[in-house]
């Protein structure tokens, strides 16, 4: 079953995200960080998401906008206090990461194609993963950006992550650059909704 995500799906959007991209930046700031983040897409109206259900639990999740760029500034400075104090503690347990934290604000720049709207991130449990989830989530995804009349969309993945590359080019997601952030090379998809 599938739903569309809303606030109280939150925290366990966080879990996920935290346990399916660990050692990436945003879960690198915890999963409270990240709570509050997903809590601040809903509060604000800036992203639309849809949930996987297996056995009455959300097992799977991904995220879209249709400006990512404005999405993250809106949602820092609303919820700048909150935030601010979790990225202090990361950062008192890890001052490596305070690099990546200023590295954070080169990535617009990064990301320069004409494509504002984006797959923001999509994540399952590992025993989700491989059974037609990931597909029908990014078919909402798509069905929910052609009804917002938006006809292309990006997407970055790091190129180590052979799992994500391998899924969007199946999906006929198209490379159409690649950079460097956080010492890390990734490559940046688009996607034309047809
Ligand atoms: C990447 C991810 C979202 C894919 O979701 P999924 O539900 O496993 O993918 P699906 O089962 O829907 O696969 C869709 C297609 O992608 C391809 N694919 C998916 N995983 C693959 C793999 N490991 N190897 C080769 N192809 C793969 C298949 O061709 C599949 O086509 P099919 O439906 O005709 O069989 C999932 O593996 C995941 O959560 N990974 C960890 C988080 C992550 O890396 N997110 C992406 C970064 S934002």
């Amino acid at each position: 079953m599938m739903v569309p995500m809303k606030r109280e799906h939150a925290a366990r959007v966080a879990e996920i995200h935290c346990a399916a991209l660990a050692g990436d930046f945003l879960p690198s700031l915890g999963k409270e960080f990240l709570t509050i983040f997903y809590q601040g897409v809903f509060d604000l109206g800036v992203g639309f998401g849809f949930i996987a259900f297996e056995n009455n639990q959300p097992v799977g999740f991904v995220l879209g906008s249709v400006d990512t760029s404005s999405l993250f500034k809106q949602i820092v400075l609303s919820k700048a206090i909150p935030m601010s104090l979790r990225v202090f503690v990361a950062l008192f347990r890890r001052p490596k990461l305070i690099s990546n934290v200023l590295e954070t604000f080169l990535y617009p720049s990064k990301e320069d194609v004409p494509e504002k709207a984006e797959l923001v991130v999509i994540g399952f449990d590992e025993a989700y993963r491989g059974r037609g989830l990931g597909r029908q989530l990014v078919n909402a995804l798509n069905e929910t950006f052609r009804a917002q009349g938006v006809h292309s969309y990006k997407v970055t993945v790091l190129q180590s992550n052979q799992r994500a590359n391998r899924f969007y080019t199946a999906l006929g997601f198209k490379c159409v650059k690649e950079f460097a952030l956080y010492r890390k090379k990734w490559n940046l998809y688009t996607s034309t909704i047809q």
